[in-house]
């Protein structure tokens, strides 16, 4: 094939059998949002460049696909969903009852190197949760990223979430003497901790916030420590203490929803996206294989920067690439072969009226049927019936429609029965008489 017309690179097609395991998928996460009360939105798919620049954060400006449309308006592909979200209901949150639950299914682009796990679009379950500020919306949300996992058959054998919370980061930094100003490089640094390794990252927190080289080392290792430690390491600290308790709960929380065996304290997770105020999370594969399958956090203060009223607001993404090729690893993929319920065949042409009307009576009764669309012996439309997946087919011969019945042959079993037409339906044989 000519390159002229390949697919543009992290673009996927979507033959039917891939859409049938993008249904699944999309299927599991809507059943999962209605059962916990959520009501489905969704916005437009290009959006006022504005809209990303500085509330999103570097990483995903850098990956925009932003161009000028022809009235000279500079617009970008949405590359997530917040703050489309988030524009929404700065228009109307003020005239919803509080908290506001809302879940989407986008379709997102993001101008990304393309690798395992990371396409430049790719669609993404956002559920989110606005107007409460309590950790009980934060550990709701989480519930429910973990219930569209176990929806789909995944177990905390397969997943682990890793919880953090800026606010906890932000005082431990306070508490070694780190500046309010610096605090968000300190983040950037930690957030990217797991890729540089702790000898590069002990120099970078110590190069951006000035405190000593072995201060900043203790800092980081004090991630990886569980919330007792933390708290014993600064008694002093007030801040650092009701952040953990706060954290606790939330711990509590979840344990008592039964979901705490997927949830795993993680300080080194920060989150890239700028506006991220409180608890913050991501799921993965246990094994660590894959890059996160969800992300997701408090983000108290965007709805304001957007032009609305101050609202708490706590969500997540996860999209459909990672998690896809996880079900896949773990055999969790639907059954994607074709399938029917009938498929009739036409001894004859002359029979061919009737087929037709015998299907459309099915059809009308809510069943999938197929016959053949052209002139074809017995053996042939047999073979058509296989390749469709029909469980039965109705068999036309002239013999048996003069004493109006029809042979059904059970595909599994090849066991054959006689059905009256009537009984299959084929009840007002309504060709017109000639
Ligand atoms: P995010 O971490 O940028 O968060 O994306 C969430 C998830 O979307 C990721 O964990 C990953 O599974 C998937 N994802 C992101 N980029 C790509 C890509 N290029 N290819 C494939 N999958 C990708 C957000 O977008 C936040 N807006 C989520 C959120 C909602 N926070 C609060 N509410």
């Amino acid at each position: 094939m000519s390159n002229k017309f390949k697919r543009l690179p992290g673009f996927r097609d979507f033959p039917p059998e891939d859409l049938t395991v993008r249904a699944h998928v999309f299927e599991a996460w809507r059943r999962v949002s209605r059962r916990y009360g959520f009501m489905e939105y969704d916005g437009p798919p290009l959006e006022p460049l504005e809209l990303y620049v500085e509330k999103s954060g570097e990483e995903i400006v850098a990956q925009l696909y932003n161009f000028q449309d022809k009235g000279d308006r500079e617009v970008a592909l949405r590359p997530e969903m917040t703050p489309s979200l988030a524009r929404m209901l700065a228009e109307r949150s003020r005239s919803l009852p509080k908290p506001i639950r809302w879940f989407s299914v986008p379709q997102l682009f993001r101008y990304e190197r393309h690798q395992r796990g990371r396409l430049r679009e790719h669609f993404q379950w956002n559920v989110d949760v606005v107007g409460e500020k309590g950790v009980s919306a934060d550990a709701e949300v989480l519930a429910i990223g973990i219930d569209g996992l176990r929806e789909l058959g995944l177990t905390d054998q397969d997943v682990r979430a890793r919880v953090s919370d800026r606010r906890l980061l932000s005082a431990l930094l306070g508490a070694v003497g780190v500046e309010e100003e610096r605090r968000p490089a300190a983040f950037s640094v930690i957030d990217k901790m797991e890729r540089e390794g702790p000898h590069k990252s002990r120099q970078r927190l110590s190069a951006e916030t000035g405190v000593s080289s072995a201060m900043a080392g203790d800092v980081l290792e004090l991630l990886g420590a569980d919330l007792d430690t933390v708290a014993a390491h600064f008694p002093e600290r007030d801040e650092v203490g009701q952040e953990v308790a706060r954290l606790s709960e939330y711990m509590d929380i979840l344990d008592a929803m039964g979901v705490g065996s997927f949830v795993e304290l993680d300080l080194r997770i920060v989150r890239g996206l700028a506006y991220y105020t409180g608890i913050v999370f991501e799921l993965f594969d246990r094994k660590g294989e894959l890059r996160a399958i969800c992300g997701g956090g408090r983000y108290d203060r965007l709805l304001e920067l957007v032009g609305g009223e101050a609202q708490p607001a706590v969500g997540f993404g996860m999209g459909d690439v990672v998690l896809t090729d996880l079900l896949g690893e773990r055999g969790l993929l639907p059954n994607t072969a074709r399938s029917l319920d009938f498929y009739v065949v036409a001894v004859g042409e002359e029979l061919r009226p009737r087929a037709l009307s015998l299907a459309q009576a099915l059809r009308e009764r809510g069943r999938s049927v197929s016959y053949s669309l052209k002139r074809q012996a017995v053996g042939k439309q047999f073979k058509s019936a296989v390749t469709e997946g029909a469980r039965e087919v109705i068999v036309l011969g002239p013999d048996e429609v003069a004493r109006g019945v029809a042979v059904v042959r059970d595909m599994v079993s090849g066991k054959e029965r006689e059905v009256s037409l009537e009984d299959l339906g084929d009840d007002g044989w309504r060709m017109r008489e000639s």
